[in-house]
């Protein structure tokens, strides 16, 4: 069985502030049965932590080495030093933005798991490769690539999460169809990657457009445990709402 999880990503949103009253907000309305976690700029996380009840707190990025000269990255040393349990890895924003790509992922997997930090791992495609109907060809290579030499012995803390791009902010969700359908792959490429026990408790996300109106629906694929949220994930009631969604 594999534990649902709704995780936020707040991307650049949220002073020290707001995300504080937001904590204050949620507390005692999240369910137990799932893993609800906000990923917050990385320079109010130390503030989430320390006041952190159910909810838990993750990062968005992480440079792939420990410390260096490296102007304006965080390492994976500071974020295990901040106590935060999750990391993004490769959203595709900052694969477009930041020159993300499967190699720089791949290192950044081997290091967050280095440090017992959880990684959330972003793959997606464009809306053109959709078009052209290579979608599996994309997430075969950013997952083979991105995962190439990961050892997993705890797949309950990786997490996967299925973004195409083109869902992304757009207010475009796509079909549950769908993304079970690319969620089902992704579980089939770790199957291969790492046999069927593992690729079984491995979660997979759907992120993209996910709202009040679509989770459910979302949410009652077999293979979709859960979701990563970006705009709906902003504001404490709905956050709680789809967290509830997912305890079904
Ligand atoms: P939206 O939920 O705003 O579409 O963002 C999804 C996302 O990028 C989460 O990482």
């Amino acid at each position: 069985m594999r534990k649902p999880m709704l995780a936020g990503n707040w991307k650049m949103n949220k002073t020290r502030d707001e995300a504080i009253s937001f904590i204050l907000a949620v507390e005692g309305k999240l369910p137990d049965s799932v893993d609800c976690v906000v990923c917050a700029p990385a320079i109010i996380l130390r503030d989430l932590v320390k006041r952190r009840t159910t909810l838990q707190i993750g990062a968005q990025n992480m440079n792939q080495n420990d410390s260096g000269a490296y102007t304006g990255e965080i390492s994976p040393v500071m974020l295990r030093d901040t106590e935060v349990e999750y990391v993004i890895l490769g959203h595709s924003e900052r694969r477009a933005y930041y020159n993300e790509t499967n190699e720089s992922v791949n290192a950044k997997i081997k290091k967050a798991l280095e440090f017992d930090l959880k990684p959330i791992v972003c793959v997606g495609e464009v809306l053109e490769e959709r078009e052209a109907g290579s979608t599996n060809a994309v997430l075969k290579e950013q997952i083979t690539k991105g995962f190439d030499g990961v050892k997993i012995s705890n797949p309950e803390n990786v997490i996967v999460a299925y973004e195409p791009v083109w869902a992304i902010g757009t207010g475009k969700s796509a079909t549950s169809e769908m993304a079970e359908d690319a969620c089902s792959y992704i579980r089939s490429v770790l199957k291969d990657m790492y046999g069927e026990a593992i690729s079984n408790n491995i979660r997979i996300l759907y992120g993209g457009s996910v709202n009040t109106k679509n989770v459910n629906e979302l949410m009652s694929m077999p293979n979709i445990d859960g979701g990563l949220v970006g705009g709906a994930s902003l504001k404490a009631d709905s956050f709680v709402e789809l967290c509830n969604a997912c305890a079904k």
